[in-house]
């Protein structure tokens, strides 16, 4: 059996003060959960959410990262950077990232390999547009974001990725997939990778939903066959609307 991973993804929000009364006030909320809760936070928050965080269950990812380690790229942080302070996961290729700031599936593979070169978890985002949905390329663009993010790692890593399907329409804009669209998309990835890797990586790998998630669909998304948990943005934002989503199955 599978294991259900809940991430949180605050996206540009939450102030340092914020994020230690959120964590404070979650973390009593979601101590007795069995599942995996992650919150992935600003990179000006990780260090006070780390600290916060402390003797928790609840860990700490960062957003985004770049694939060098070092050198002439100003703003920007690396791999090795989030891992000197101890941060475990790091989303990598979310289509607001894809959009806004020009990442492809090449710089996405790129992060990928970077982020286990460092000892990262990387929670690897795929989706469709709605234009791509209704054409009914929604498989295609998902499997083709797959393989080439994954292109050339070590077959031992691939079940170590956590995939997060975010079919783009749903982002933000209070409209979730079915359960069953949901799931069906989340099978297609994982037969595709069950044709590239074999069985028991397809079977093991976390494939998440997101998309308008919320306590109130939680537990019809995750109880379907192949959802292996959530990332979640505005509903994370709130502890006590995060804390019901983490506990859907108590
Ligand atoms: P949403 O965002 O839950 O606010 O739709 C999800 C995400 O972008 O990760």
């Amino acid at each position: 059996m599978r294991r259900k991973v809940i991430a949180g993804n605050w996206k540009m929000n939450m102030l340092p003060n914020e994020t230690i009364g959120y964590i404070e006030s979650l973390s009593k909320l979601v101590k007795d959960t069995e599942n995996e809760v992650i919150l992935c936070v600003p990179y000006t928050d990780l260090f006070y959410a780390l600290m916060t965080a402390q003797g928790t269950n609840i860990k700490i990812g960062a957003q985004n990262m770049h694939f060098e380690e070092k050198g002439a790229y100003t703003g920007e942080i690396s791999a090795k950077m989030l891992k000197s302070i101890n941060v475990e996961y790091v989303i990598i290729g979310h289509s607001e990232r894809r959009q806004y700031f020009a990442e492809t599936d090449e710089t996405v593979n790129k992060k990928i390999k970077a982020s286990f070169a460092n000892g990262l978890n990387p929670i690897l985002c795929v989706g469709e547009t709605l234009e791509q949905r209704e054409s009914a390329l929604a498989e295609e663009v998902i499997t083709k974001q797959t393989r080439l993010a994954l292109d050339g790692l070590d077959d031992e890593l691939i079940d170590k990725v956590i995939i997060a399907y975010e079919p783009i329409w749903a982002i933000g804009t209070g409209k979730t997939a079915t359960s069953d669209d949901a799931n069906n998309a989340i099978k297609s990835i994982r037969n595709e990778i069950r044709k590239l890797y074999g069985d028991k990586v397809a079977d093991n790998i976390i494939i998440q939903y997101g998309g308008s998630v919320k306590s109130s669909n939680a537990k019809e998304l995750f109880e379907t066959s192949d959802i292996d948990g959530g990332l979640v943005g505005g509903a994370s934002l709130v502890p006590e609307e995060f804390a019901k989503i983490v506990n859907f199955n108590n």
